[in-house]
């Protein structure tokens, strides 16, 4: 049985992953790793971003952890059989509603970041985004020819009371773990998917969460806040689409988009799905200097939450913390090392 199934995928997910995998085998060398194609380059091979076979054997792993997917190479394949179609399928095949984003400085970064030093040192929230609905899977959505000329296109976000409860219940667990601080963010004023995300959430904590501290937000006004005080959050729960863009932002404020994990968490005991949330940056693929921290801290991850190695997470997140001590930068963070370089550098810690 598998316990860490590879799916490297595009771009540079290849590169990062491959550090990954000398990582998982110096640091856990009991681990059965598998490795498979995924994305644009099973496409390539099977006509299919994600197989059927692909898709079995993740839900059988323990944890998967993916790379990136997608690139300008698949810009013109049929829209079902994009990387990111594969992407969306294998979170929605896996069940992995709860998207769990850390945003984490790392004390040696806080000059990385474009903002000041004294907002982000010290900075540790989590972006609770939700994963396998709303406005990346409702339907209908197409595009359509109108008949005086000109062209439609129609995507639908649609949210249930139990899809927005299970992952609002995460985020409140989690909080309880941290500072006990919950914000929801949404756009109630604006969308009804909005207000009934409101109305769910205030239930739930009402019921189940009234020790935690629940603080609703718009999500215009989160994305504000994370720039002007990222500090004041703990935990912030919000649906796909506005997770998805305030994850970026939140990525930038520690440094770089090649320092934010990701864990993709389903029902308890049901495999977890790990990815950086940097994608394929075609634009530096194939050159060796990703930075491949992203995607070792979402091992780090997957041995925490899938894995049930907390002493070796705990090893691991260490380790790059003392080679970001020591200088270690890729040239995301203005330093000069390589992708394998990097990976050498939190071996060494290790
Ligand atoms: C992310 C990425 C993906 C998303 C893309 C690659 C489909 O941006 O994980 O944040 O939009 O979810
Ligand atoms: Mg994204």
């Amino acid at each position: 049985m598998t316990d860490l199934l590879l799916l490297p995928g595009d771009g540079i997910g290849p590169e990062v992953t491959a550090q990954v995998r000398r990582i998982a085998e110096a640091l856990a060398p009991d681990l059965a790793i598998a490795e498979r194609l995924f994305g644009g380059c099973s496409y390539d091979a099977h006509g299919e971003p994600l197989t059927q076979a692909v898709l079995a054997e993740a839900k059988a792993a323990k944890a998967v952890l993916m790379g990136a997917v997608g690139g300008p190479k698949w810009a013109g394949a049929p829209r079902d059989k994009r990387p990111e179609a594969g992407l969306l399928a294998l979170r929605a095949g896996m069940e992995v509603f709860a998207n769990l984003r850390p945003a984490l400085c790392f004390q040696p970064l806080a000059d990385a970041s474009s903002l000041k030093r004294e907002l982000v040192e010290g900075l540790d929230f989590m972006i609770v985004r939700e994963l396998t609905g709303g406005i990346y899977f409702g339907a209908p959505r197409f595009i359509e020819d109108l008949p005086g000329g000109g062209r439609r296109a129609v995507d639908t976000q649609v949210y249930t009371t139990p899809e927005i409860e299970r992952v609002a219940r995460v985020a409140f667990q989690l909080a309880r773990g941290r500072r006990n601080l919950v914000h929801s963010a949404e756009k109630s004023n604006v969308m009804d998917s909005g207000l009934l995300w409101r109305e769910v959430v205030t239930d739930l904590h009402a019921r189940e969460f009234s020790d935690v501290r629940l603080e609703h937000i718009l999500a215009d006004n989160a994305a504000m806040q994370m720039v002007k005080n990222p500090k004041q959050f703990d935990v912030l729960v919000t649906d796909n689409l506005f997770g998805d863009i305030l994850s970026d932002e939140a990525a930038q404020l520690t440094g770089s988009l090649g320092m934010l994990p990701s864990a993709a968490l389903g029902a308890p005991g049901k495999p977890g799905l790990y990815e950086p949330i940097h994608g394929s940056a075609p634009d530096i693929a194939g050159q060796g200097i990703a930075n491949p921290l992203a995607a070792i801290l979402s091992f780090e991850m997957a041995l925490r939450w899938s894995l049930d190695r907390a002493d070796l997470a705990d090893r691991l997140f260490a380790a790059v913390g003392r080679a970001l001590d020591r200088g270690a930068r890729t040239t995301d963070l203005g330093g000069a090392l390589s992708t394998a370089q990097m990976g050498d550098a939190v071996l060494a810690q290790l």
